[in-house]
């Protein structure tokens, strides 16, 4: 057998978050040592990204297949024939987008996801971008005082309030119905550290988000807020972010335990496509 060689490049996309990963060619298998390249750049940069990419939807099995088994959404519509894949859709007509404000995906499992590999099959003319923020350097730059504090709490997380019967999004109104659903299997709470020491990097990293963390672990909703908001409001600051433009063909992979990600909603009257796949993660803890 042909042993396949490493060719693959990290170049850096922004100070703080995001590496393009460049000389490889993802519609074709990869050696281990490309694997490792890309995992390392992942943990290290929090998310990888990929340009002028053919990849057909087994070629997007497998390659995620590489990094860890596949987590199939519960709540997202899935691509047709494809149940492994979910699909990020917007046609023209429709209003609301997915994922529209600052997340972390499946903090509300007590095993998060690693992280999912988007890839975009049809983009705007314009706009449709998606934000990356480091959450390495959203607690690095926190004072010493904070960060002792915060290394002694934990965070209760929930998918209640966002995939369930009783989602935020429709007392909003939001036309999401069919692109989301299953709200009956939205019973996931989890209890996490809320500084993680990341799997990958070893580093240190923020562990809440605006999208589905609820409150810290014995301390009601109301204490629980003010400072929530503080390090919402930190870790949101634009040096830790990174806005990455698709072109069809574009791939993000992100790490969910050393990112917050955001789709930005300024397409109106277009449509976006994107397949998401989502790799399963491990434990995670302070
Ligand atoms: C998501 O949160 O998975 C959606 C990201 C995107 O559509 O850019």
């Amino acid at each position: 057998m042909t042993e396949l060689s490493n060719t693959a490049r990290v170049v850096k996309a922004s100070p703080n978050v995001g590496a393009f990963i460049e000389g490889v060619d993802l519609s074709e298998d990869f050696s281990d040592q490309t694997l490792a390249v890309m995992r390392q750049a992942l943990g290290d940069h929090g998310v990888i990204f990929f340009r002028d990419q053919t990849l057909s939807p087994e070629r997007h099995i497998a390659m995620a297949e590489r990094f860890g088994g596949v987590n199939i959404n519960r709540f997202f519509a899935h691509v047709d024939g494809w149940p492994a894949i979910a699909e990020v859709r917007k046609e023209p007509e429709q209003k609301a987008n997915i994922g529209g404000g600052w997340h972390t995906d499946h903090s509300y499992d007590q095993i998060p996801a690693l992280g999912s590999i988007l890839v975009a099959r049809e983009t705007p003319t314009i706009g449709g971008d998606t934000l990356f923020a480091s959450m390495y350097a959203a607690y690095d730059t926190l004072s010493d005082g904070l960060k002792a504090t915060l290394d002694g709490l934990k965070a209760v997380h929930s998918s209640r309030h966002v995939f369930g019967k009783a989602a935020r999004y429709k007392d909003r109104n939001e036309d999401l119905n069919g692109r989301l659903g299953n709200e009956a299997a939205a019973t996931q709470d989890a209890v996490h550290p809320v500084v993680i020491r990341h799997p990958i990097s070893g580093r240190k990293a923020l562990y809440v988000n605006p999208g589905f963390t609820l409150h810290f672990e014995g301390w009601t909703a109301e204490e629980s807020q003010p400072l929530l908001d503080t390090l919402y409001a930190h870790a949101a600051r634009q040096e830790f972010a990174y806005r990455f433009q698709w072109a069809p063909g574009s791939i993000a992979f992100w790490d969910n335990r050393a990112t917050w990600h955001m789709a930005l909603n300024d397409y109106q009257g277009e449509r976006r496509v994107m397949h998401r796949i989502t790799v399963e993660g491990e434990p995670i803890a302070a």
